[in-house]
């Protein structure tokens, strides 16, 4: 168990679901799946993970300066978002939450890479078993640098030049992400896309979006309902892609 989080942190956690404090895990993802048969949220945080993963099946950096952890829900709540949804929903409260915590301008590089003047700063899998969904964030909090072979990361520390409390932003992020997921229960999913528009970093822009068969390039005109791009490919075409890697060319 770590002892870095004080009593009432503890008690705000604890009002979104069981709180696990893992010294080492492999992945917080993993460890979240496996509670899925508890039947009750859960929020899982690590204080080093030493097989974390990113999108695409890709290895993920952390160290004791990272914020790794997970949320685990269930999609057959009453009201629960698409799972497709869910994935932006989760970067437009991570980016809301950074910016809570650090008076910082965050944007959001579709999917839901949050990233600080187009360097990422955080990444999100979500990841399903049966109807359990494990939203795994990894974030770069308080590295004073980071290994070169990730020159277009940044830490909130470099970005700020300050030392951030990991459960305090954590809490922030959970607090913005219930509040999303009730919000799209109401029906509310248009406001969200419209607040997740507005941050994006790739709409209107000339973009290459590696998707897991081909590469498309062209413009993207626009999110769908569901979160996919629209991108106006080059060749003249419109093409809708729903996962991917996307970043700006000229
Ligand atoms: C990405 O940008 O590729 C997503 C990275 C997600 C990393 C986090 S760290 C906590 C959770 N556990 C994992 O193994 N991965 C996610």
């Amino acid at each position: 168990m770590t002892t870095e989080v004080a009593g009432d942190q503890l008690v705000g956690l604890s009002r979104y679901g069981s709180v696990y404090l893992l010294d080492e895990e492999g992945s917080t993802n993993d460890y979240a799946l496996g509670l899925a048969g508890k039947r009750a949220t859960a929020v899982v945080v690590a204080r080093r993970q030493t097989k974390g993963r990113g999108r695409f099946r890709r290895e993920w950096f952390s160290d004791e300066n990272s914020l790794t952890t997970s949320l685990l829900l269930f999609a057959d709540a009453p009201d629960f978002p698409r799972p497709s949804f869910l994935v932006h929903l989760a970067g437009l409260a991570l980016a809301r939450a950074v910016e809570q915590t650090a008076a910082i301008a965050t944007q959001i590089r579709w999917p839901n890479d949050v990233t600080v003047d187009d360097k990422k700063l955080a990444g999100i899998l979500c990841e399903g078993r049966r109807n359990a969904v494990a939203v795994g964030i990894g974030l770069n909090l308080n590295q004073e640098q980071l290994p070169e072979e990730l020159p277009d990361a940044v830490s909130l520390r470099m970005a700020t030049g300050k030392q951030w409390d990991k459960f305090y932003l954590l809490e922030n992020f959970l607090r913005e992400m219930y509040a999303s997921i009730e919000k799209a229960g109401k029906g509310e999913s248009a406001q969200i896309l419209a607040d997740i528009k507005q941050r994006s970093s790739i709409l209107h822009r000339r973009v290459e979006v590696q998707t897991l068969l081909r590469k498309h390039i062209g413009t993207v005109i626009d999110l769908d309902p569901e979160g996919r791009v629209v991108l106006r490919a080059d060749s003249g075409r419109l093409v809708v892609i729903g996962a991917g890697d996307a970043r700006r060319v000229r």
